[in-house]
């Protein structure tokens, strides 16, 4: 920040701040947990948590073979999907396998692996794009793909993108050199469909680069870091490290998964609220947004501008505001869902809502005061895309869910549980509800959430 904070701004901020850290000492929930506050929604749905420790976070992916392409912090880990596929395989003659929230792509990547019909749906454009790279690329010829990657032209560098900042998001010499890498991909004219795909392969590469490259973090949201130091060089030798990688997976499928690579997988560019299926599915496997979570548009700001897919922040906004809602939402948006007719709610969510209220009233200042109104957009939104995907679930098919909870305003927020109870209501029987790992999120850090994996099943 540059000058001096006026002095009523300045009183007003330290008001604020001394606010909030005394509703954190004060919090109720401080030592709290989430088990302890589930026990009466547990109890009226009839069913227990199953303790099942298990890793299910994306980092792991890093080490593996086509996830690899593309760093993805919100994602769930590939070792994941594949025990859900083999724990389940046998009950279906040749599972089709579906995730209405694709991301990068985990899900399908494995199902194919595993020589399964997948699809997915996804709303981010950029994400869209890196999960259908991550699984319609497979034929590429690697010794082609390597030769076309290490021989770009640099006719003319490709500037950044002019709505970003980017002269504070890189230094000087990485920027230059980015922009060099960025005219020498654009200067490659794709001539026949091989060639698209290798020109994909090479821009997701270039993407996957890009913050490593910059000044940025993402753990898990997109921040400045100030420890890091990278050289003037690094757009190109991240750049070499990734394609290698790239052309050693390619070259393993090739040699290990010949039958699985013409096998059918898709992800559309859609959004799951919405989107009408084509085909019917045995698993749904899917990680949806956590309520309060990430914003899965502003942390992707920077590939999706470089790459094309956002040309303003307005650009950007409207891609948001489709999406199932989190907290950064614009308040219009709050405030039309706030008077629509026709929302999905139940008792539950009314009392969350009546609770998150009152304690906002009572502490005189919160970060939203339109939460009540965000956390029921967010069950209404999840309540659409559950409709959307029980009708193209197949009898004795099942919905599996990787889920976080939630504590808003001292309210605690059983998400997994009232997605749980929405799926009961629709005809869905709740057949086990696992916790995988604790979690800790929020103002309130001592307060133990969860984050589970809900099986519901059609019968
Ligand atoms: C937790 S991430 C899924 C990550 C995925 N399991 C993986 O491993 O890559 C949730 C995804 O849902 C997407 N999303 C949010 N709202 C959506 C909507 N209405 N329709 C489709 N996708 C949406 C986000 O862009 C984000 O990529």
């Amino acid at each position: 920040m540059t000058g001096k904070i006026s002095e009523p701004a300045q009183l007003t901020y330290l008001t604020d701040l001394t606010v909030r850290q005394f509703n954190v000492l004060h919090s109720p929930k401080n030592n709290g947990s989430a088990r302890t506050d589930s026990a009466k929604y547990l109890a009226e749905l009839g069913v227990e948590i199953i303790n099942r420790r298990q890793p299910i976070q994306f980092l792991p992916n890093s080490n593996e073979s086509v996830h690899r392409w593309s760093p993805y912090v919100q994602g769930f880990s590939a070792s994941f999907v594949q025990r859900t596929l083999d724990f389940h395989r046998h009950e279906y003659e040749s599972p089709v396998v579906l995730d209405p929230f694709a991301g990068s792509g985990t899900v399908i990547v494995q199902a194919k692996l595993n020589d399964m019909a997948a699809y997915g749906v996804e709303l981010n454009p950029l994400l869209h794009f890196v999960a259908e790279t991550k699984i319609n690329s497979w034929a590429t010829d690697p010794i082609r793909f390597l030769n076309v990657a290490r021989h770009l032209a640099v006719r003319k560098p490709t500037k950044a993108p002019g709505f970003l900042k980017s002269e504070k998001h890189f230094t000087p010499g990485a920027l230059g050199n980015l922009e060099k890498l960025k005219g020498g991909i654009d200067s490659f004219d794709p001539a026949s469909d091989a060639d698209k795909h290798i020109k994909d392969l090479i821009l997701l590469a270039f993407a996957s680069i890009l913050i490593d490259c910059s000044n940025l973090k993402r753990t898990p949201c997109l921040g400045y870091s100030r420890s890091k130091n990278v050289e003037d060089d690094a757009p190109f030798i991240l750049f070499s490290k990734k394609i290698e990688e790239i052309a050693e997976d390619l070259q393993m499928l090739h040699s290990k998964y010949t039958h699985s690579i013409e096998h059918p997988a898709e992800v559309h560019l859609a959004n799951s609220m919405e989107f009408e299926h084509s085909h019917t599915y045995d698993l749904v496997i899917t990680s949806p947004p956590y309520m309060n979570g990430l914003d899965y548009v502003i942390n992707y700001k920077i590939e999706m501008g470089w790459l094309g897919f956002a040309v303003s922040h307005r650009q950007l906004k409207r891609v948001k505001d489709d999406m199932v809602v989190c907290d950064n939402v614009s308040k219009g948006l709050i405030r039309n869902f706030a008077s629509a007719a026709g929302r999905y709610t139940n008792p539950w969510i009314e009392e969350i809502k009546e609770g998150i209220y009152a304690n906002i009233q009572q502490r005189g200042s919160y970060r939203r005061k339109d939460m009540p109104e965000i956390v029921h957009k967010y069950f209404d939104d999840m309540y659409k895309v559950m409709q959307k995907v029980f009708v193209a679930l197949k009898p004795r098919g099942r919905i599996i869910l990787v889920i976080g909870d939630s504590l808003i305003a001292d309210t605690y927020l059983p998400t997994d549980l009232i997605i749980a109870r929405m799926g009961q209501e629709m005809g869905l029987s709740i057949e086990r509800i696992e916790k995988a790992r604790d979690r800790h999120s929020g103002q309130i850090r001592s307060y133990k959430l969860r984050e589970t994996i809900v099986t519901l099943r059609k019968e």
